[in-house]
């Protein structure tokens, strides 16, 4: 039986549909506070079934902090996909995300050791991929190295990595995948969910910084691929195109039928905006809108290659304009 951590989330969900349609074997945790129905909007986002398909999962209540929980997750376990993860960049949220993120990813470590598991997959991200010099093209041989830039995610992110070698040290056989900002439907108030719902709501700023986006069902199915294959303790980055934010934005626009946001943010700008961010959620107590590393990694220029991947199982991805069209159509579809 296959267990999937995270499967309230973008990736998960995405990643429980997908199993499904060729496996009846499949368990799910969940926090007490997850929201199940945003699992089952996804899966009508594929199919008219959805209520069907959700019904086939079987969830457990258990959040990566608690071992007892995730002991019972485990039994009759074969293989794990673990794409739970706290995502966040603000400051004060650092320490959770540290529990989560990199105590959690020792917890389902242990637990793999312990239950002999066959096969563990692992959602990173290019985070936790050392940032080089500005417009090197970055792949899976770029090592990490703690320099005072680093975002507490990409902390966490390369500390639960190190978590998952440890597994492997230990006898478990891993893949690791490390995508880049992921384009998918479901989640509108969080990740590339919500640039959707800010350019729906006419937002009219944008940067040029650039990264890498792939599309959210070439990474479930990049997963798949992975955890089906002979192929053991290597990691892959997953991007499909390196965009600028201006480009993405366009495309997003175009899609749901809004004007291109026109107002080009540079870097006097922003580093003001997230100052006065900075001090409209201390004096109002909500987060802020953008932070110090939002507004920066929004102008900073980073793209990344998928050669590994198209060369080790001859992948092709999809492209960012398809994954945003389908996106959109879930958008429309869902409010
Ligand atoms: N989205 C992206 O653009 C992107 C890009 C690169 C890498 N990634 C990586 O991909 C993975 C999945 O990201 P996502 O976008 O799917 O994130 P997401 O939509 O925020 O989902 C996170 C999932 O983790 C679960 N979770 C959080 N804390 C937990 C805990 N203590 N115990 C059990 N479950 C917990 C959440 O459960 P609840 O529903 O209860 O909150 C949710 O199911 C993460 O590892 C992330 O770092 C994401």
């Amino acid at each position: 039986m296959i267990l999937v951590t995270g499967g309230t989330g973008l990736v998960g969900s995405h990643l429980l549909y997908h199993l499904l349609l060729s496996n009846d074997s499949v368990r799910a945790i969940h926090q007490r506070s997850s929201d199940l129905n945003a699992v089952k909007k996804v899966f009508a986002c594929y199919t008219a079934e959805a209520e069907e398909m959700f019904n086939k999962i079987r969830w457990v209540e258990a959040s990566l902090e608690d071992i007892p929980a995730l002991d019972t997750a485990f039994e009759d376990i074969t293989q794990v996909y673990h794409c739970a993860a706290l995502v966040s960049f603000i400051r004060s949220e650092y320490k959770k995300m540290r529990r989560i993120n990199i105590d959690g990813t020792t917890n389902i470590a242990n637990l793999c050791i312990s239950h002999k598991i066959q096969k563990l997959c692992f959602v990173s991200s290019v985070a936790a991929i050392e940032n080089a010099a500005p417009g090197v093209i970055m792949d899976e041989s770029d090592n990490w190295s703690s320099t005072s830039d680093k975002s507490g995610y990409s902390i966490t992110k390369y500390g639960s990595e190190m978590e998952v070698w440890r597994a492997s040290q230990e006898g478990v056989p891993v893949v690791i995948v490390n995508p880049g900002v992921i384009i998918g439907a479901g989640f509108w108030h969080k990740g590339s969910g919500s640039m959707f719902r800010k350019i729906q709501k006419g937002l009219k700023f944008y940067t040029k910084g650039i990264t890498g986006f792939v599309g959210v069902e070439d990474v479930v199915k990049v997963m798949q691929r992975l955890m089906d294959s002979d192929i053991t303790n290597e990691r892959f980055v997953l991007v499909s195109e390196n965009l600028s934010y201006q480009e993405i934005f366009s495309m997003i626009a175009a899609a749901l039928n809004k004007p291109k946001p026109g107002i080009r943010i540079n870097r006097f700008m922003s580093e003001c905006i997230w100052r006065l961010e900075y001090i409209r959620s201390k004096l109002t107590l909500s987060p802020p809108l953008l932070t110090k590393r939002t507004a920066r990694s929004a102008l900073a220029n980073h793209p990344y290659t998928s050669e590994k991947i198209k060369n080790e199982i001859g992948f092709e991805f999809e492209s960012i304009k398809s994954c945003v069209n389908k996106t959109a159509r879930c958008l429309n579809d869902n409010l």
